[in-house]
């Protein structure tokens, strides 16, 4: 089939093979009236040739199927494309027997075969019938042909689009998986970064608790030790019998009130660094002792609600408790003006809690926004370290009406057993 020659040409056309002569004459008058082209083809063999889109109808006679080129056209008309289905308007010689090139071009064709037989002699308004009829034909096969290219435009566009989404999609996971890693691969250098800073924090604060432990020895040892001598020389010397003149009488006692003096200091000071109490009769004790000391010095009441002593508690939990009332306390002293402060402590089998509150000014607005993360003092931060090394929470409450820090340490579950 020849490709469409005349692309710009709206009209079909009829291919007209035979009769030649007058008979083509009137037939391509008929045709024109249509305002169709006639297209004169001398033999079958060309008119396989004219074939194209363009073609509305084939006009053939009995006789030119007697040709050798017979089987081209069929050939071509077996394998038009699925819309088309070309109409062939057949005259046929008179008579009740059909020839031989008739009978085989209908069976050749099928019973779906789209041929009109007119028999000769054919009135012009039959022909013209037909012909229209054709037409009608031809053109809704088009608008089918025209629907199967949209339609297949639509699927090569969206096989278009598909394709182009699957292809962003792959490129946006493969960032997305990259950034994935990357993000992956910063958790892990973040959380083993935590991890070394508290196990750097947990070394600090250990060694702090030591190196108080030990000052606390030194001067309990040391300087307590040689106080206590001296007081005992002058004891002595009070001892020896002797009539002390009146001014070394006055200045011995001067000298053994300071001595006593100096001891109550030293052992104060020791007893701050690392209360003995601790390790000897534990927390509570330990913390009883320490608020009264407070109390007296710092002229703050404070009311003790606690537990039990309990021996449940391991010496990390004693040493953290009695350090974050100190720095507690300690802080209500320095910044908040209270006049009451009040601690808890409660524990069940599990957890330990510790309330520190006061009635003070409360931590300003903006040291609190900051404050969370301990980046303003030393205190807050170490008192959150201290429970949070231990696998608790820490957390300050603070308005105009005062500040409560709370904790909460879960008690491990051997010393539970320990205890049992
Ligand atoms: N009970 C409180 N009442 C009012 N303000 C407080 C209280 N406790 C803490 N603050 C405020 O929070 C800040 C941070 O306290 P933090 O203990 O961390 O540091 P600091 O006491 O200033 O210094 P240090 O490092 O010696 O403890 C304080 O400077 C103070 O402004
Ligand atoms: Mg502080």
């Amino acid at each position: 089939m020849r490709a469409n020659k005349h692309a710009s040409v709206q009209a079909g056309e009829v291919l007209l093979c035979a009769p030649f002569g007058k008979d083509a004459e009137i037939l391509a008058t008929i045709v024109s009236s249509e305002g169709l082209q006639a297209v004169p083809c001398p033999s079958l063999k060309e008119i396989a040739a004219q074939v194209c889109d363009l073609t509305d109808s084939i006009f053939l006679t009995e006789e030119a199927l007697a040709s050798s080129s017979l089987k081209t056209l069929e050939k071509f008309l077996l394998h038009q494309e699925p819309w088309s289905d070309i109409p062939i308007i057949l005259f046929s010689s008179a008579g009740a027997t059909a020839s031989v090139g008739l009978t085989r071009f209908l069976s050749q064709l099928g019973d779906n075969a789209n041929v009109s037989i007119l028999e000769r002699p054919v009135r012009t308004p039959t022909i013209l019938s037909v012909l229209r009829t054709a037409k009608r034909a031809r053109s809704r096969q088009r608008e089918v042909r025209d629907l199967l290219l949209q339609e297949k435009r639509s699927a090569a566009n969206l096989r278009t689009a598909r394709d182009e989404l699957e292809r962003r999609v792959q490129e946006r996971t493969s960032e997305l998986s990259d950034t994935n890693l990357e993000l992956n691969r910063e958790i892990k250098e973040r959380k083993r970064a935590e991890a070394h800073l508290r196990s750097l924090t947990a070394k600090v604060l250990n060694i702090q608790d030591e190196e108080r432990r030990r000052i606390a020895r030194d001067l309990h040892d040391g300087v307590g030790q040689t106080l206590a001598g001296a007081l005992m020389a002058a004891a002595q010397a009070r001892s020896c019998g002797a009539q002390l003149p009146a001014a070394c009488e006055s200045e011995l006692r001067q000298i053994e009130d300071l001595l006593q003096q100096g001891t109550r200091e030293v052992r104060t000071v020791s007893h701050l660094l690392h209360p003995p109490l601790l390790d000897e009769s534990g927390l509570m004790s330990a913390i009883r002792w320490y608020v009264e000391e407070f109390s007296k010095r710092s002229r703050i009441e404070v009311t003790l609600e606690l537990d039990e002593e309990t021996n449940r508690l391991t010496q990390e939990i004693k040493t953290a408790v009695f350090r974050i009332v100190q720095e507690a306390l300690t802080n209500v002293y320095r910044h908040s003006k209270a006049q009451v402060a009040r601690i808890e402590i409660k524990s069940d089998e599990t957890c330990l809690l510790l309330k520190i509150k006061d009635n003070g000014k409360g931590i300003p607005a903006s040291v609190l926004s900051v404050a969370p993360d301990g980046k303003t003092g030393v205190g807050v931060a170490s008192m959150r370290e201290r429970a949070t090394l231990l696998g608790g929470v820490f957390g300050i409450q603070s308005d105009s009406e005062g500040t409560t820090v709370s904790v909460s340490i879960p008690i491990p579950r051997i010393s539970r057993i320990a205890s049992a």
